[in-house]
Formats: C-alpha cells, sequence, structure tokens
C-alpha cells in the first residue's frame, strides 16, 4: 500500500519515485486526502534532493491532467508565450497582436501580479471596459475574429497548480527549478496550444538569479514540452534591470501601445522581436532571420496596433485609449527623481524597482487588495545614459494613501553610477526545442 509517509522519506533519501507515486499524490493533495502538512514536507525535500527528468515530467503530466484539457480545435497554429516574472515585462500586449497580425492565433491565458512581478491580466485591466474574465465559447470567438485573446486562468485549469503554488509561497519552496518547471508547463500543456514560447527572466528581478539555473530551468521546461509532443523553444532574456522606461499598469499598457506605433525603447523591442520571431519560426513561417523580419514589418506598419485595437473592443474595452491616454485613470500625486550626482548610468536595480511600485499601489500587498492602475514609475534615463547633477531621472506616480516621498527617495537609491557606457543585449541564449 502507498503512503505518503513512504513518498516524503524517498523523497528525503534522494530516491527516485514511481510515476505511479507521482499520480497518486497529486490525486491525493487535489482531492484533500493528502494533508497540506504532508504535501509540505514532500516540496522541501524536492527543494534539496530535487527531481529527476522523468520525475518532472511526470509530475507536470499529472498536474496539467488535475483539471481540464482545453481542445482549441482552431483551424490554424496555435502559439503560446509565457515569461517567468519580471519588471515592466510587458511583452504579452506587443508580441500576441504582432503575431496575430501574421496569421497565427494566440489563446493566451494570463496571470496576475505575484509578489514584485507584474502580471498582463492586471496591465490590461487598467483599459476601462476591459474583460479578462471571458467563458470558453465568448475567448475562442475573440481569438478567431482578432487572432488573439487574453483571459485569466479559469478556476478549472490545473487546480493542482493552484493548490501547490499557494501552498509553496507559504512554505518557502518556490524557487526549485522542477517545481517552477511543473507549475510553468503544466498551465501551457492544459491550456492546448501547439507552440510555446518560455520567457526565462535572468538577474535580480528574476526568479532565476543567474545563468546557470536559467538555463536548466529553460532546458527542463523545454523537455518537458517535447515530451508531451509540444513544439518549445526558450528565449533567456535579461531582468537585471526593469524592462523598458515604464512600470505599473497602466504607464505599462502607454508603453506597449507606443511600441506598436513604432516609439518603443531598444531592449524592449529587442525582446519583442525575438519571443515574436520564435513564435512565428514555431509556427513554421520561415527561418529565425525571415521571421524576425515578418515581425519587425508587423510592428512598423501599424499592423500589429490594429490588431490590438480589434482585440480591446471585442474583449469590452474602449478602443479610443490607444489614441487618448487620458481616458485611462490619472494619477492624482506625481512626483519627480533628480540625479544626486554626475556620471553614467550603471544599473538599476530590478527587485527594489519592483517593490517601489508596489509600495505605491501598482501590485497587490495581499491577495485580496485593489491595485491602483495609475500607478507606477516611468524612467525618463536609463542605463548607459550620461546624467549631471540635478537631472530628472524619473516620475512616480499614484492615488493611494502611500508615502509617495519616502518612494521616491528609495527610487532615487536603485540607480548606480560608473565611467564608462555599456550596453548590453538583453536577449542572452535562445534554447530551441525544434
Ligand atoms: N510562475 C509560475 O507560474 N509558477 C512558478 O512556480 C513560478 C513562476
Amino acid at each position: 500500500m502507498m503512503t505518503m509517509y513512504d513518498i516524503i522519506t524517498k523523497k528525503k533519501h534522494n530516491v527516485e519515485l514511481t510515476t505511479e507515486e507521482i499520480n497518486w499524490f497529486v490525486a491525493g493533495y487535489v482531492s484533500g486526502s493528502i494533508p497540506d502538512y504532508q504535501a509540505s514536507a514532500w516540496l522541501m525535500a524536492v527543494c534539496f534532493s530535487s527531481l529527476s527528468d522523468r520525475e518532472t515530467t511526470d509530475l507536470t503530466m499529472a498536474m496539467a491532467r488535475s483539471g481540464d484539457m482545453f481542445e482549441l480545435g482552431l483551424d490554424g497554429f496555435c502559439a503560446d508565450k509565457h515569461s517567468t516574472g519580471g519588471v515592466g515585462d510587458k511583452t504579452t500586449l506587443i508580441v500576441a497582436p504582432i503575431v496575430a497580425s501574421c496569421s497565427v492565433y494566440v489563446p493566451k491565458m494570463s496571470g496576475r501580479g505575484l509578489g514584485h512581478t507584474g502580471g498582463t491580466i492586471d496591465k490590461l485591466e487598467s483599459i476601462p471596459g476591459f474583460s479578462t474574465s471571458l467563458d470558453y465559447d465568448r475567448f475562442i470567438s475573440v481569438v478567431k475574429k482578432a487572432g488573439f485573446a487574453v483571459a485569466g486562468q479559469t478556476g478549472t485549469l490545473v487546480p493542482a497548480d493552484k493548490k501547490l503554488y499557494a501552498l509553496r509561497n507559504a512554505t518557502a519552496t518556490v524557487d526549485s527549478i522542477p517545481l517552477i518547471c511543473s507549475s510553468i508547463m503544466s498551465k501551457k500543456l492544459a491550456t492546448g496550444a501547439d507552440g510555446i514560447v518560455l520567457d526565462v527572466k535572468v538577474g535580480d528581478g528574476a526568479f532565476m538569479k543567474n545563468m546557470e539555473d536559467a538555463e536548466k530551468l529553460a532546458e527542463a521546461m523545454v523537455r518537458v514540452a517535447q515530451l508531451a509532443g509540444r513544439k518549445c523553444s526558450a528565449v533567456l532574456t535579461d531582468m537585471n534591470m526593469p524592462l523598458g522606461l515604464t512600470v505599473g499598469n497602466s504607464l505599462e499598457v502607454i508603453e506597449a501601445i507606443e511600441t506598436l506605433k513604432g516609439n518603443g525603447p531598444a531592449d524592449l523591442v529587442e525582446v519583442v522581436i525575438a519571443l515574436s520571431a520564435e513564435m512565428l519560426r514555431l509556427a513554421g513561417k520561415g527561418s529565425e532571420q525571415e521571421c524576425a523580419e515578418m515581425a519587425r514589418d508587423a510592428l512598423n506598419s501599424g499592423r500589429a496596433l490594429a490588431k490590438l485595437a480589434e482585440m480591446i473592443e471585442l474583449q469590452g474595452g474602449d478602443p479610443q485609449v490607444i489614441n487618448d491616454y487620458s481616458l485611462f485613470k490619472q494619477a492624482e500625486f506625481k512626483q519627480e527623481v533628480y540625479a544626486e550626482q554626475d556620471g553614467i548610468i550603471s544599473g538599476i536595480s530590478c527587485e527594489k524597482t519592483g517593490l517601489i511600485s508596489l509600495s505605491l499601489g501598482a501590485g497587490r500587498k495581499t491577495k485580496e487588495s485593489d491595485i491602483d492602475f495609475s500607478a507606477g514609475i516611468r524612467f525618463a534615463r536609463t542605463v548607459g545614459d550620461e546624467v549631471r547633477k540635478g537631472d530628472l531621472l524619473a516620475t512616480v506616480y499614484t492615488s493611494s494613501e502611500c508615502d509617495i516621498n519616502a518612494a521616491a527617495k528609495e527610487l532615487a537609491g536603485v540607480f548606480s553610477y560608473g565611467t564608462e557606457k555599456i550596453s548590453e543585449k538583453k536577449v542572452k541564449k535562445i534554447i530551441k526545442g525544434y
């Protein structure tokens, strides 16, 4: 007879579990027959002993099957993307319309912000009237018409992850490569896309702090996708500074729109083109270079912007926001931050920026708290820029009850200075599973 006690003991001694044991654990935990304290002990044992590739795949598949497995039934290739979580990461809002405007469907189920990192669903909800709670039929109908849709995850999508993620969050067991891999990939496999591009963030603002761990996670996720018969690539991108020049919900949507109008900051455009090109390549649209050209053309021609407007309207939002940013909720308070010294900006601490944005009201401090869509940070200068003492570095915005003076002061401290101009590529590596 299988017992949870034996399964925990095996993992504690780094003994490989059988497929049946993993299936039994996931089913038992979801049904409630295995209590949180035993699941927590097992998760901690995994953090110390890890899981083999086979165990990771078994765990991912068992989790994916714990809820609905979507059959999209669309008449063309469906591409999905997933970011492992970052600060200022508004890429989905740009990549999805680019790819959709190149005749590849993007049925995207996205998450909300987590800790100091933002979430696409929260960003989109800053558009007046926009709805992310679409039932399945409406979701598919928007995808068919606009080529893409973005909806929140339904309650029946991977209930095993919902339960395990909350437990991991409370038991310091989030940062384990096989656990992150199974959490992300179970959701991606259950949503039924033919091709998946993973944006694996590396740096102080990401879960993976160094390249070695990021590569391990990326390889594990690509392998699991392949074993499940899906096309998959991982793009490793820098998260040592926020992506683009804005952090915060409506500020990021506006930056995404500006990028689709051809006015995007270089770092954001680089990441967006790499992700879009990989999605198009998986869809069989051509070589890496041809797909990058196609993505650039969709961006520069305004075709992708038109797609975004179409999708906003179909999901109940006001598409006029594209031309009139005053339609977004405006921040009641703002404060400017000035350089305290001369020099060349050599770094902008990413995690600290995310936490300051959270303190301004742009994220949730508890699971239940409301988001202030107007809150956030707009940088006037970035890494590599030369500044003089007194130059404007950034503006902080909020409509919430918070200490805006303290936030502005702290933001001045996220900048570091050097004497040499540095410009680093944001796309570090692409791991192609196909
Ligand atoms: N994102 C997820 O969905 N799961 C993790 O475990 C980490 C990041």
